[in-house]
């Protein structure tokens, strides 16, 4: 099935791991950032440096995750700027994937921290995680469209599910948001009837119907060319921007995506392995870095 639920399978199975997981040592108890000021509450003596912007709304300390052995996630530290776009990049089959899923429950990670505005993941129950994930609009990578309900039903859909409007507050949210990714008009036809960019905007214009506080997107570039994806990349910089909202864009496409990030995270082999402001990793003098952010055939990252 191309569809993709709401909660996608595994979800429950997933969560349930999370009782395995062990606070470390010296972590902070969960607890909501909002109103402190600095987000920086994690501090933990493990040598972890400060938080690099004003709040971290994600916070993520050697996290590890392996599939039946195979490591994916290997220790991965970074944290995710409110406010701001920040773009995870690195090489296809990398773990950018999986580290997103694990900002939303629905990968537990097998060890370390995984922090959502001061709330540590893993240790959520199922209804805590619902409440996390209301404030978390994720597009996933193909749109995840439902085949069989009209563009108008499928981003009318977290509305119908999660609040009490009427059809007519319905119908006012869903067609503003369609006005606003460019799809006005559209609402009543199907998915197969989209193009791959149309589809992309639909998936955006349902992850936004809740007005979270933050949005994932998960390679939002894929499969569109240059001029769709530039477009594309602008729309997530509008709306985040007119939203105040959090932003992490997923991308293995440098150039489109670094016009429009803040804030950079570059993974490889299951690890950060640079992160800071756009400006900083663009003067990194990181080999790996500048081979990755210029797309350079040769050098140390081999495309695995
Ligand atoms: N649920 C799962 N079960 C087993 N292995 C998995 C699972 N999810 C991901 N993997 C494996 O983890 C590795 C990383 O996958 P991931 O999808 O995170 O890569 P990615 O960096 O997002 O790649 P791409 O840029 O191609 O989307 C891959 O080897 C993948 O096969
Ligand atoms: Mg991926």
């Amino acid at each position: 099935m191309e569809e993709q639920r709401e909660q996608p399978q595994g979800t429950k199975n997933d969560a349930q791991h999370g009782g395995r997981r062990e606070r470390e040592a010296g972590a902070p108890e969960p607890g909501r950032p909002d109103g402190n000021g600095n987000g920086k509450g994690n501090g933990n003596g493990h040598g972890h440096r400060q938080a690099m912007g004003p709040e971290s709304v994600i916070v993520c300390r050697g996290v590890k995750k392996a599939f039946s052995g195979h490591k994916v996630l290997d220790g991965v530290d970074c944290e995710i700027p409110r406010g701001e776009i920040t773009v995870i990049m690195g090489p296809s089959g990398t773990g950018k994937s999986v580290l997103l899923r694990h900002f939303v429950g629905l990968l537990m990670p097998d060890a370390g921290q995984v922090e959502v505005e001061g709330q540590s993941v893993p240790e959520l129950n199922e209804e805590q995680l619902l409440a996390l994930r209301r404030n978390m609009g994720m597009l996933f990578q193909d749109g995840a469209l439902f085949s069989s309900m009209s563009l108008f039903d499928n981003v009318a859909f977290p509305l119908r599910q999660h609040t009490k409007k009427s059809e007519k507050e319905v119908r006012e949210v869903v067609m503003e948001r369609l006005k606003e990714v460019g799809l006005a008009g559209a609402e009543k036809k199907m998915p197969s009837e989209l193009s791959g960019g149309m589809k992309k905007r639909a998936g955006f214009a349902r992850a936004l119907v809740l007005e979270p506080r933050i949005l994932l997107f998960d390679e939002p570039d894929s499969g569109l060319d240059p001029v769709r994806t530039a477009l594309l990349c602008e729309l997530i910089k509008e709306i985040q921007r007119k939203y105040e909202s959090t932003a992490v864009v997923i991308s293995h496409d440098t150039k489109a995506v670094f016009e429009v990030a803040d804030h950079v995270v570059l993974l490889h082999q299951g690890k950060v392995v640079d992160q800071g402001p756009k400006d900083r990793i663009k003067d990194s003098d990181k080999e790996f870095t500048q081979q990755f952010i210029k797309g350079a055939v040769k050098g140390p990252l081999a495309m695995d």
